[in-house]
């Protein structure tokens, strides 16, 4: 069954319900180690999640208020519009004197969520540092499509500007999550319906043993998190690096299935991901699993 609502208690950047919502055309505007970007099309079918049904409500969860008030500037169109807006008018500047500028701005504490100037300021400061910017030979940011590959030393600085700034104001407006919310709680707090059926809540939390964000969430308090909502009637996926000790739930190894860059910097080696419901897909089992035992 098609979850009515979801709930992403943790949504970072939202790798999975924008890669579920757009089929995968739709990439999270900045870059996030940890990002479920590359693991989201194996996390769909596994779920049975496809773009021709998405939910009615979708919920965007974080408890880092920084992330959440991201949320808030891409959800409205008019903070969106015009924080593309203020974007392009900084294309034609030197990159480092505006990136300088913009990351003073941004340390004076002037600058809140969820306004415009904060969002583009913040978009704008991470986009112009963020791998992938419009750089070498991207010849779709710099020419459009099927046009002439230029290399990075015939670019001047500030069609470097310019480049990235489009890139950036353009991910920023097609980013379409209709019928988004975004909420910013620990994912503990969040209250739990009578009645949860026709939902599907999603939990990604940080690495157990890890360190790298600023809000944590106890193993112990993810199960009974999970439990809580599961015993409720919703449909719970959770992502981590070993199968979840939940009992009578399902796990698959997702860590062969993961697209796009690999992991270069992480210790983090493996993926999975415990369903309270029978998956609707399983890849297939590698040797090596049996190695370990069957999970
Ligand atoms: C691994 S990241 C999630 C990445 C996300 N799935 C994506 O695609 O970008 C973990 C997120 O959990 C958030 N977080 C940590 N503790 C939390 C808590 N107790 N409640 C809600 N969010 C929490 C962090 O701020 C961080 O954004």
């Amino acid at each position: 069954m098609t979850p009515r609502v979801y709930l992403d208690l943790t949504a970072g950047v939202g790798g999975l319900p924008l890669y579920w919502t757009s089929g995968g055309q739709v990439r999270p505007v900045v870059s996030r180690i940890g990002n479920k970007w590359g693991y989201a099309g194996a996390i769909c079918r596994i779920r049975g999640l496809s773009w021709r049904r998405p939910p009615e409500v979708l919920l965007l969860n974080d408890a880092d208020p920084e992330i959440a008030g991201l949320w808030r500037c891409l959800l409205d169109p008019e903070i969106a519009r015009a924080a593309a807006a203020m974007i392009r008018g900084w294309a034609g500047e030197e990159p480092r004197p505006l990136w300088d500028r913009l990351r003073a701005r941004l340390a004076s504490g002037e600058l809140s969520p969820p306004s415009v100037e904060w969002c583009a300021s913040r978009m704008a400061a991470e986009m112009h540092a963020m791998p992938g910017a419009p750089n070498a030979f991207n010849e779709q940011a710099l020419n459009g499509p099927g046009g002439v590959r230029r290399p990075r030393s015939v670019l001047t600085l500030s069609a470097r500007t310019q480049a990235v700034s489009e890139w950036a104001a353009a991910r920023i407006e097609s980013t379409p999550t209709p019928g988004a919310v975004a909420l910013n709680a620990r994912a503990e707090e969040i209250p739990v319906p009578a009645d949860a059926r026709g939902w599907l809540v999603y939990a990604d939390p940080p690495y157990q043993g890890t360190t790298g964000y600023r809000c944590e969430w106890s193993r112990a308090d993810v199960l009974e998190v999970a439990r809580r909502w599961a015993d409720a009637g919703a449909s719970v996926m959770i992502s981590e690096a070993e199968p979840l000790d939940l009992p009578g739930w399902h796990h698959v190894e997702i860590t062969a299935l993961r697209t796009g860059p690999k992991r270069t910097f992480s210790k983090q080696q493996r993926e999975f991901l415990t369903l309270s419901e029978p998956p609707a897909w399983r890849p297939p089992v590698q040797r090596s699993l049996f190695a370990v035992g069957a999970l």
